[in-house]
């Protein structure tokens, strides 16, 4: 009754774009990326200003339905797949896509929550600036989806995670109440920092529909290369020495091992052997810079230096823009190249950059030991200390087995990774996949404190239940 009630409300509230409710209409809103779903929402409400999101939210509260705040489907925690029971409204923010202005001397800009990433850059390099957030789903996922995850990407070592890229936000609370804290100030010390609580709360405290993002001056110079080396060891004594040498200007150093690199010449036809040889690391990294500097003598220099000590067997230098793009191709073709292997084991862990050798051998050995006929797939962003361990299944395991295979030697990764007192999620969140994990290993003050945050903002328990923290009883 009091859903029919809800769907007749938002209908006259929202009008025929503004809502979606025959199952042809909603079905790309319930599969993300990687194509994992659970079940049809109730409704797809598509709001159109942040009058209308109040409006919907507080339609939901009073009828007691629960809503889902939908970005680019780019999540990897299925944060934002509707539930199995059909009870779950969905409130996507695609027509909430407008640059509302651009400051290029304070490097600011006010956007709406639903504007996709890309196009936040674009406008950004339009005003000779740049928003520095870089990661594959860019051409797809928001910037409310960025903020509700705190996304990280290619670029963190040097201009860091979402966390550090929003100086403002407005965000409707659960109850429908407006929190305009859309300022754009690059110092505030008012008391608490309200907006971080929003920053990685992945849409369970509140829908976020505008932000103010921090900006650095466009980039006019990069320097793009790819170095192949033989032993993890030698990719973190090479990362200390970039950071060093670079005068700090790097701006990515991404692992990729030789099997990624196969992987995306698999999944993209016109990418071939970067090298004579193959390594059986790569590191992908990136310098970049505005002003008269001269970058291309100071990469030259970090090389030189680096084939000297043996770390760095040999390497693809890009001579121009397209060259550099190419050599990004295989970062970004690799992913596909993943998902096209099927259900596979995907992790975003983080250790102490140093650590890195000693715990990929440490997680590599347990898995091994419990699955021989696992491949082992270890990459991502070394500068951050956030590897993505992936594991494919052994290939002649049958379809029914691999989810409880997967899960056993996910355990059993975890564990190794809390001897070096990692994190298991670096940069995706913890949405319904990781939350088994995370609850084992709060201790009771933070989830005293979790369940306080969440019960303050959300009584009811109405936003993005069953996210983070399970449903309140
Ligand atoms: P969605 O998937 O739609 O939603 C994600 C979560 O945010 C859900 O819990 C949802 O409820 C919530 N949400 C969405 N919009 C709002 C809003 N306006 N208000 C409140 N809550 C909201 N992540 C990284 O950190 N680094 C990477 O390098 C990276 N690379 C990726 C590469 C690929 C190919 C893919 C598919 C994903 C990658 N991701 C990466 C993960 C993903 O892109 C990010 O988590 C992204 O920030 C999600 O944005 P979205 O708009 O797609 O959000
Ligand atoms: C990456 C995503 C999956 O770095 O986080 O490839
Ligand atoms: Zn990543």
């Amino acid at each position: 009754m009091q859903r029919d009630a809800l769907v007749a409300a938002l209908s006259q509230r929202l009008g025929e774009r503004g809502l979606l409710r025959e199952p042809d209409d909603m079905t790309r809103y319930v599969a993300d990326w990687a194509g994992d779903r659970l079940g049809m929402p109730l409704a797809v409400a598509r709001p159109a200003s942040t009058e209308e999101v109040i409006a919907t939210v507080r339609l939901c509260r009073d009828h007691g339905v629960p809503m889902v705040p939908q970005g680019g489907h780019s999540g990897l925690v299925a944060g934002a797949l509707p539930a199995a029971d059909g009870g779950e409204l969905v409130i996507s923010l695609e027509r909430m896509n407008r640059i509302r202005a651009i400051d290029p001397i304070s490097f600011t800009m006010a956007v709406d929550a639903g504007c996709i990433l890309e196009s936040v850059k674009q406008a950004a390099a339009e005003h000779e600036c740049e928003f520095p957030l870089a990661l594959g789903a860019q051409g797809s996922c928001q910037i409310g989806g960025n903020i509700a995850t705190n996304a990280g990407g290619l670029n963190v070592l040097r201009y860091g995670m979402m966390r550090q890229l929003v100086l403002g936000l407005e965000v409707v609370l659960p109850d429908g109440r407006l929190w305009d804290g859309m300022t754009a100030l690059h110092k505030d010390n008012r008391g608490y920092a309200l907006k971080q609580l929003f920053l990685g709360s992945e849409g369970t405290l509140g829908i976020v529909t505008g932000a103010v993002l921090k900006l650095t001056p466009r980039a006019t110079q990069t320097r793009t290369a790819l170095l192949g080396l033989d032993s993890l060891e030698a990719v973190i004594e090479l990362y200390g020495l970039a950071r060093c040498d670079c005068s700090d200007l790097l701006s990515a150093f991404e692992l990729i091992p030789r099997r990624c690199i196969e992987l995306a010449m698999e999944a993209t036809s016109t990418l071939s052997d970067p090298m004579d040889h193959s390594y059986p690391w790569y590191v992908l990294l990136e310098v970049s810079a505005s002003g008269p500097l001269d970058l291309g003598a100071m990469l030259e220099h970090l090389l030189e230096q680096g084939m000297e000590r043996g770390l760095v067997l040999d390497g693809a230098l890009a001579a121009s823009e397209v060259q550099s793009r190419q050599l990004w191709q295989f970062r970004e073709s690799m992913l596909e190249g993943q998902r096209r292997r099927g259900e596979h084991l995907r992790t975003d862990i983080s250790v102490p950059i140093s650590a890195i050798p000693a715990f990929v051998e440490e997680a590599s050995r347990s898995v091994m030991e419990a699955s021989p006929e696992c491949e082992i797939i270890a990459y991502g962003h070394v500068g951050d200390g956030n590897l993505h361990f992936n594991v494919l299944p052994p290939p002649a395991m049958p379809e029914a087995e691999k989810r409880a295979h997967l899960h056993a030697l996910e355990e059993r990764l975890f564990e190794v990774l809390d001897g070096f007192v990692g994190s298991i999620s670096a940069e995706h969140g913890i949405g319904r996949t990781k939350q088994s994990a995370y609850l084992a290993r709060l201790s009771p003050v933070e989830r005293e404190l979790a369940e306080g945050i969440k019960a303050l903002f959300d009584p009811d328990g109405l936003m993005n239940p069953g996210r983070i923290l399970p449903p309140r009883g």
